[in-house]
């Protein structure tokens, strides 16, 4: 084996092919455009790869220790490579509007937007249509070529990430243990917490009599959303409104690993929703990071792609997270100090023993 050979290089190497060059007014920074764009797309590749492999641990029949730490492992991977991709604007961003605009008309109506693995990350991770920012009555997945869109369409019927995710929250066995009520301990404790906010609401004297109410009302609409994650018929009518979009047992399974998290059957499926989060948020700095980086270069003009632009990339990174929920759950965290103590039976079996084969000491 040859290195060369390995890894294709005659082929990779040979797909940096200046329009500027083709046109016979070379633009020096178009070779530095294309390889930025190639790159992504080579790590594009890499996520979808680790979130084939993810999802099919998560959707499996059996989900076990070892497998939990392989799912950490590969959202790991995905998180450090949505890093280096946020990190790589700022090689783009020594391109200078004046050195894009050498060669940016060359370029229509070509656009990100027709980024097929990108579009396949995102549906990946479980973003669906109507969660998108709307481009003008038009379809963007249009702007795909016809194979794509139909290899889109594929994607859009498999279980994504967030719905694997859900169906794997339900799953969690602890909740319903004979002898133990989650809700009753927790909503007993967390009664206390949420009227002491809303005690530090009414103490503030900077605040003006509206904006004291409108926390209030804040304060009592997160409350209602609580009451949701605990009773079916709440969350139903709350559901509708899109507050919540987990399902409701999903919704009470996160909140129970999230503030059990010490406990060491419930650390692994912690570091996985914390994972999942991180990736959520690495995805909406990407995108803040892209738009920033398109108002610098190319200010109110619209894209090459037909957008409007910076204003159509912002709204995007504000609308299309896809685990906004699990984010909304620290409105409902207790302190450590403050948790309701498991019954000795639920902490036994939330404990891993390990068991000497010499002596059955464990
Ligand atoms: C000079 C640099 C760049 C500018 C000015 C720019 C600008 C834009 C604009 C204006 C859009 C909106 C669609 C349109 O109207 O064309 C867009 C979309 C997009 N761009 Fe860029 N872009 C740049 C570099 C990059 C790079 C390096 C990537 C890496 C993959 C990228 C990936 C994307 C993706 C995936 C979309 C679709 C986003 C979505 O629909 O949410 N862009 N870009």
């Amino acid at each position: 084996m040859h290195y060369g050979e390995y890894l294709h290089l005659d082929k990779l190497l040979d797909c940096q092919t200046p329009e500027s060059d083709r046109k016979g007014r070379p633009a020096h920074d178009e070779h530095l455009f294309i390889i930025i764009h190639q790159t992504y797309e080579l790590w594009f590749k890499q996520v979808l790869h680790e979130m084939g492999m993810i999802q099919s641990l998560l959707g499996g029949e059996m989900f076990d220790e070892r497998d939990g730490g392989r799912v950490v492992q590969s959202l790991t991977r995905v998180l450090e490579i949505m890093r280096v991709a946020i990190h790589q604007v700022d090689i783009l961003e020594t391109m200078t509007p004046m050195d894009f605009l050498e060669f940016r008309d060359l370029l229509f109506p070509a656009s990100g937007f027709q980024s097929l693995q990108f579009r396949l990350v995102e549906t990946g991770m479980g973003l669906r249509k109507h969660n998108r920012v709307q481009l003008d009555g038009q379809d963007v997945d249009l702007r795909l070529k016809p194979h794509e869109q139909k290899q889109l369409r594929a994607a859009y019927e498999e279980p994504s990430l967030r719905d694997l995710l859900d169906g794997w929250l339900v799953r969690t066995p602890f909740l319903d243990a004979d002898d133990f009520s989650f809700r009753a301990s927790y909503m007993k404790a967390l009664e206390g917490m949420l009227e002491h906010e809303a005690e530090i609401i009414r103490a503030q004297p900077q605040l003006s009599e509206s904006d004291r109410e409108k926390q209030l009302e804040n304060l009592g609409r997160a409350s209602s959303m609580l009451d949701a994650i605990l009773d079916d018929a709440a969350y139903d009518a709350l559901k509708e409104s899109g507050a919540w979009t987990f399902s409701r047992r999903a919704l009470e399974a996160a909140l129970f690993v999230n503030l059990y998290r010490d406990e060491p059957a419930l650390q692994t499926p912690f570091r996985i929703l914390s994972a999942v989060m991180d990736i959520d948020e690495a995805m909406t700095n990407w995108r803040t990071r892209h738009a920033l980086m398109a108002q610098r270069m190319i200010g109110q003009k619209v894209g090459t792609g037909g957008s409007s632009g910076h204003s159509y990339l912002s709204a995007a990174a504000a609308k299309h997270k896809v685990f906004g929920d699990l984010f909304s759950l620290a409105t409902f965290m207790l302190p450590r100090s403050s948790l309701p103590e498991l019954p000795a039976p639920m902490k036994e079996r939330l404990h891993y023993h390990y068991v000497s084969s010499e002596n059955g000491r464990s």
